[in-house]
């Protein structure tokens, strides 16, 4: 993607995560079209969070435990869906597994937000065929759980969010090389590793932790994904 559409598609991806949709009102037209509706909740012990803006064909499914499967397709839209915690933690190791065969943009990740300050963050072990750190602004790296990672920032302006419309910043860690696409995949991430690299960088997560997933996202494009996250 070149810079222009990234930054339409950033907008895409933090409106979706960050606005409740009611989809009977806004989406209803789209989502006859559209497969699983919207939703949040808790399923088998696990917060769990599912977005879709209803453009592509998406199919959301939480499954036993920690698990849950998606797929997609229509090179349409802006879906994102995982299973995690509510609130967050700043010091779990969060491992997952499963397949992750993206087929265009989109992004395996620790999925998160804080307040006081509000903070969208992303550790992205994976993705499709963009890079998220393509259009963000360079910090560091940091070694965690024996892999290098890129961090960046980027702000995000009158943006929804958790609280509504809101000025805030993003933080991320990009993993460097990613894991590879495509297929079986598996990892474990100790959040604190990133937290506290990102502080030694100034960037500061917020105090209170709201939720904290294993997210699949998808922004025109197609895929599936089958995750359980522990
Ligand atoms: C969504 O909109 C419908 C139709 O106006 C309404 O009945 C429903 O209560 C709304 N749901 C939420 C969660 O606001
Ligand atoms: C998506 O998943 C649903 C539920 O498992 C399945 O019925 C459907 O056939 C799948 N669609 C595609 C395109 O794989
Ligand atoms: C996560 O995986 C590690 C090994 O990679 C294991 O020691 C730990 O118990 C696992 N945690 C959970 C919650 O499954």
């Amino acid at each position: 993607m070149k810079f222009s559409s990234f930054v339409i598609a950033a907008a895409a991806v933090a409106s979706s995560i960050a606005t409740p949709v009611n989809v009977t009102e806004g989406f209803g037209e789209l989502l006859a079209r559209g497969g699983t509706p919207s939703s949040t909740g808790t399923s088998n012990g696990y917060y769990y969070s599912w977005w879709t803006d209803g453009a592509a064909q998406a199919t959301y499914t939480n499954g036993g435990g920690g698990q849950y499967s998606l797929n997609w397709s229509g090179n349409n839209g802006n879906l994102v869906g995982g299973k995690g915690w509510n609130p967050g933690s700043a010091s779990r190791t969060i491992n997952y597994s499963g397949t992750y065969q993206p087929n265009g943009n989109s992004y395996l990740s620790i999925y998160g937000w804080t307040r006081s300050p509000l903070i969208e963050y992303y550790i992205v072990e994976s993705y499709g065929s963009y890079n998220p750190s393509s259009a963000a602004t360079r910090k560091g790296t940091v070694s965690c759980d024996g892999a290098s990672y890129d961090i960046l920032t980027t702000w995000r302006y009158n943006a929804p969010s958790i609280d509504g419309t809101q000025t805030f910043q993003q933080f991320w860690s990009v993993r460097n090389p990613k894991k590879s696409p495509g297929g079986s995949i598996s990892g474990s991430v100790n959040v604190a590793c990133h937290f506290n690299a990102w502080r030694n960088l100034g960037m500061s997560l917020g105090t209170q932790h709201n939720y904290q997933i294993v997210a699949t996202e998808g922004y025109q494009s197609s895929g599936s994904a089958t995750i359980n996250v522990a």
